[in-house]
């Protein structure tokens, strides 16, 4: 135990650091040993991380002292920010820098920063083919982390860059999932045309980052992960098969997807878009083969569905 190398995870409690917790804590000859960050250390999911074994210390990623607390000693941090809490690209932008910051002041030999891409290297903000966002960005959650990559390499930290996928389980817990048309038939609704959109089990983000930290040989890399490429037509098709009822994919462009009025609706309506219309680039960024080489218990579509298609809510 004692000659264990520390990995402080940011985001323990939630998905994407939650996997990566539970990925060290499932390999009992692991070098290592997860020491779980949360804002709160006496929630009912702080609590149960702390009876699995994980180390667990209080942080806010809005808190640099924090994080150089939580990361003081560590060999390794993961670090993610979480776009959809505040809907702010400054904030999270500031909230990277502070966690880049830290993990320099605290000699972390390996962080893996969970990004996406900047997508304004695609699609210049004068591009009419889609609506420049607030001023500055074409898809917001993307463009702000895609551009705080920087933070990281003007800090001269050792850094792996993890470039992430849609989560299966936002058809769950995102309103993702597919909704009843006018004639009572379930539609899974996507601008995604017919290209096909990487995605994954949310679980085996972490379980790659995991193996991501046993390669020291890719700090320095950008990396992409996905557990499937598939198109509306297959996803739907494969609802179908695990519910047991008809699911349909419904195209519809990407304007009117920026159109449905939920928060956030216009930035995803421009990445479905950004991932249809530059989708060679999309699919070829994020490997399943590699995500397969990091973590051999990667997830299908269909395993995926099999476990989890009960709890994908109907309506
Ligand atoms: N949904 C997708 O398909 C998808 C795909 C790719 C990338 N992403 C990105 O993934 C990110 C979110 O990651 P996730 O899904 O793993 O998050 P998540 O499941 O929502 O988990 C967030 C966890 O982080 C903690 N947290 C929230 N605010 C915090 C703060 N200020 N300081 C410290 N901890 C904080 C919370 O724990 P406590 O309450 O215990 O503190 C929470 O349990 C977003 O930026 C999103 O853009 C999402």
């Amino acid at each position: 135990m004692a000659d264990k190398k520390v990995i402080a995870v940011v985001g323990a409690t939630g998905a994407q650091g939650g996997g990566l917790v539970r990925a060290i804590q499932a390999d009992k000859d692991s070098r290592f040993m997860a020491r779980a960050i949360t804002r709160n250390v006496n929630s009912d999911k702080a609590k149960a991380l702390a009876a699995s074994g994980a180390e667990v210390v209080a942080a806010n990623v809005d808190d640099e002292a924090s994080l150089r607390r939580a990361f003081e000693g560590a060999y390794g941090a993961f670090c993610v920010t979480f776009f959809w809490d505040h809907l702010s690209v400054e904030r999270e932008q500031a909230e990277a820098a502070a966690m880049a910051r830290a993990a320099k002041a605290t000699g972390v030999q390996h962080v893996i920063w969970s990004t996406l891409d900047d997508t304004r290297k695609f699609i210049p903000l004068d591009d009419p083919r889609m609506p420049t966002l607030h001023g500055k960005y074409k898809v917001p959650h993307f463009d702000g982390k895609g551009e705080a990559d920087q933070y990281f390499r003007d800090a001269g930290v050792p850094t792996t860059f993890l470039l992430t996928v849609f989560y299966w389980d936002n058809f769950i817990y995102f309103g993702s999932g597919p909704k009843a048309g006018p004639d009572g038939t379930l539609a899974l609704t996507m601008p995604m045309g017919d290209k096909k959109l990487p995605s994954m089990a949310a679980e085996d983000i972490g379980k790659c980052a995991y193996g991501i930290f046993q390669r020291p040989d890719l700090i320095g890399r950008t990396v992409g992960i996905a557990g499937g490429h598939l198109t509306g037509e297959q996803m739907a098709a494969g609802m179908s098969k695990a519910l047991g009822v008809p699911v349909r994919y419904t195209d519809v462009p990407p304007e009117v997807y920026r159109s449905f009025g939920f928060p956030g609706a216009d930035d995803m309506g421009n990445m479905f878009q950004f991932k249809r219309d530059f989708n060679e680039y999309y699919c070829n960024s994020r490997s399943i083969e590699f995500a397969r080489s990091l973590n051999p218990a990667l997830q299908s579509y269909e395993q995926w569905l099999a476990a989890n298609a009960k709890a994908i809510p109907l309506g």
